[in-house]
């Protein structure tokens, strides 16, 4: 056994290229014919102007890392659990689960090239923040009353948040996120704004899915949702209150009135399973 094996790596050996052919040392791969790697000079991090001073550059940055986690878990949770996710066909329906995915990977992977981060107010409209739109495409101004108000991912599902009743912006990671979806090397002029607030969010999925993955506030939303209650309150979250919901034109008065919890919406977290498991829509269990 031992004499045979030893035949058979020395005809594997026999067989790989030698370290002077044209396929170079596999271990160093571009130390001998002087190309540069295919992505040199790729962006990977999230360009900060100097007008930023180190500690407002200190906090975009921190909120641009907590946008990525919150966009890499989005992706990771559709990757999982598919249109199997109750929370993902909340949010996005009956649609294909592709365009989410990308949404969410561009801006984890995207190149950040054609972005910056600035702070120095030079449309002097400050208020918050705002995408520089026609004044300069790839940029967005941070204002001061960001540092002031949004808040780190850590504390969601604390201090009062709940996905519904809530702003997306209460925190940094989605703030950002929308921010990115403006700028075109991000959302590419196609994610875009179709629904406006929760309610019309979730209305969408149902009546408009195929607007859903490009929407911006659906990203946030459904990004927001996963993220709590995946890993912030595992397996509980906080959704907020449910509304059985019809759409706006239908049904102005009753609809909005009668806070009835649906159970489609809502994970069946709590018969017999362990405190670290939960259920997702189709019995699968899921455990953290
Ligand atoms: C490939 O490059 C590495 C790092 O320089 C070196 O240690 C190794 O010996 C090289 N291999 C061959 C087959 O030349
Ligand atoms: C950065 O600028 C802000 C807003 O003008 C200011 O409050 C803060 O003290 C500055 N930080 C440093 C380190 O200069
Ligand atoms: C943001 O993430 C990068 C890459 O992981 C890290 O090097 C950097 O220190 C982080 N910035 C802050 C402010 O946490
Ligand atoms: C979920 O996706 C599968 C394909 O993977 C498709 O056959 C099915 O119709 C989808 N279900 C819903 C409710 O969209
Ligand atoms: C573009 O700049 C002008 C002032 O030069 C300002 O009035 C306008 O609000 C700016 N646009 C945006 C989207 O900030
Ligand atoms: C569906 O999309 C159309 C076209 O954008 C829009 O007019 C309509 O209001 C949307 N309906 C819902 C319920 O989102
Ligand atoms: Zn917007």
């Amino acid at each position: 056994m031992l004499l045979l094996n030893l035949v058979l790596s020395a005809v594997a050996a026999a067989a790989l290229p030698t370290p002077e052919s044209s396929e170079g040392n596999q271990s160093q791969p571009f130390s001998q014919n002087g190309l540069a790697p295919w992505n040199a000079g790729a962006v990977n991090r999230f360009p900060i102007h100097s007008s930023c001073n180190s500690t407002q550059r200190r906090q975009i940055e921190l909120g641009l890392n907590e946008t990525i986690t919150l966009a890499e878990h989005a992706k990771s949770h559709i990757l999982r659990w598919s249109n199997e996710s109750a929370i993902y066909k909340k949010y996005f329906g009956d649609s294909p689960t592709m365009e989410a995915i990308g949404a969410y990977d561009i801006v984890v992977n995207g190149d950040k090239k054609d972005i910056l981060f600035r702070c120095d107010n030079p449309d002097g409209n400050c208020w918050a923040g705002h995408w520089r739109g026609t004044n300069a495409t790839d940029e967005t101004v941070i204002c001061d009353l960001s540092y002031e108000t949004r808040r780190s991912l850590s504390t969601m599902c604390g201090l009062g948040y709940t996905v519904s009743d809530s702003e997306t912006n209460t925190f940094w990671a989605a703030d950002l996120l929308h921010r990115l979806y403006h700028v075109p090397a991000i959302g590419q002029n196609w994610i875009d704004h179709f629904a406006d607030g929760y309610e019309e969010v979730i209305d969408q999925a149902k009546k408009n899915a195929t607007l859903a993955t490009h929407d911006s506030e659906t990203l946030q939303y459904f990004a927001l949702e996963a993220y709590a209650y995946d890993i912030s309150a595992p397996g509980i979250g906080c959704p907020g209150v449910q509304h059985e919901h019809e759409s706006h034109d239908e049904a102005t008065t009753t609809a909005e009135s009668t806070p009835t919890a649906t159970t489609a919406d809502k994970p069946s977290s709590t018969q017999d399973v362990p405190a670290n498991c939960h259920t997702h829509e189709g019995g699968e269990l899921h455990c953290t």
